[in-house]
């Protein structure tokens, strides 16, 4: 048996996958393999380790409909046409939970950056303008007893609220489909309308899926409802906000700052205009991006890989329907 992997990966996973005499070849090159490159190596091996793998349709799934187990090398699957593999019977892995805690700090460190003008205050100092600071001069926003609005309070959207709740006593507003009982208990977290959330947030932090109904869910009319003090946080992914909306919210100043560890497209181009700006931050994708958490998010996929190659229900499944056809 053998695992086709498209990028390098930590050697947590690769241990595992050899302690469970699991042959594998890692593409270790740049540029990153296109997708008629990886179907060509796909068809070669029995898995494949997806680290954001391109073009991963319902064309790849009839190609590769061999594969015994795609695992993904992170835990959004928005890329992948999961109803195409399980229509190949292709179970899907990827890897929840385990990057909670770092993509909820990316978020906080967005705010803290975006808050502090932190970002722009450096670059300052890059361009010898480091001079005589008047008192009421480049001030941020302190967090403590401000609002924090949470659009999709799941395992991340809680996490970063945990921290708010701790750090600052910040209030907790969220909107969600269902309730999430235990943050209202543990945080006194509300659900409110996006309306509501929006108006009253001093910080709105995205945590949303990307699917068909959150695809450009922040544009204009979401940007013109929040305050004018407000700060727009993005860690899920690029095609929830309008990026041209955000840049005209930004200009006229119609929320206070954004933070983005996504865009859309990825990677972000070097001329647009959200990185010359004052009050924008925007990060490349870097949010499981830890040591620990990369090392983790291997773990997860060389288990998804023993377990599908053993013929076993994948522990961390994207597609569990897979198993009742
Ligand atoms: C994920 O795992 O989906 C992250 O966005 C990748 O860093």
């Amino acid at each position: 048996m053998k695992v086709f992997i498209n990028k390098i990966i930590p050697s947590k996973g690769l241990e595992l996958l050899e302690e469970a005499g699991i042959a594998y070849t890692m593409w270790k090159e740049k540029p990153v393999l296109d997708r008629e490159q990886a179907i060509y190596f796909c068809k070669g091996h029995d898995a494949f380790i997806s680290a954001g793998q391109s073009g991963l349709n319902a064309d790849f799934f009839a190609q590769c409909s061999h594969l015994k187990v795609v695992a993904l090398h992170s835990v959004g699957f928005d890329g992948v046409d999961i109803a195409a593999a399980t229509k190949q019977g292709i179970p899907i892995g990827n890897t929840p939970n385990v990057l909670n805690r770092a993509t909820a700090e990316t978020a906080l460190l967005l705010m803290l950056t975006v808050a502090r003008k932190a970002l722009y205050l450096h670059k300052k100092i890059q361009k010898g303008e480091w001079g005589v600071a008047q008192p009421t001069e480049d001030l941020g926003f302190d967090m403590v007893g401000k609002t924090l609005g949470v659009v999709g309070l799941g395992r991340i959207g809680a996490e970063l609220a945990r921290m708010c709740k701790q750090s600052w006593n910040m209030e907790i507003l969220y909107h969600n489909r269902s309730r999430n009982e235990q943050a209202e208990r543990d945080l006194g977290a509300r659900k409110v309308s996006m309306e509501e959330l929006l108006s009253q947030s001093d910080v709105v932090s995205v945590h949303t899926a990307l699917t068909s109904e959150t695809k450009g869910m922040f544009g204009k009319k979401e940007f013109e409802l929040m305050k004018p003090t407000g700060i727009f946080i993005n860690t899920s992914r690029g095609g929830v906000h309008d990026e041209q909306a955000l840049i005209q919210a930004l200009e006229k100043g119609e929320i206070w700052g954004a933070g983005l560890d996504v865009t859309n497209p990825e990677p972000m181009q070097p001329g647009n205009p959200l990185l010359e700006m004052e009050n924008a931050v925007v990060f490349p994708h870097i949010g499981s991006s830890t040591v620990e958490t990369r090392a983790e998010m291997a773990r997860c996929a060389a288990e998804n890989i023993i377990a599908g190659l053993k013929g076993e229900r994948l522990p961390y499944p994207v597609n569990p329907e897979v198993y009742d056809r």
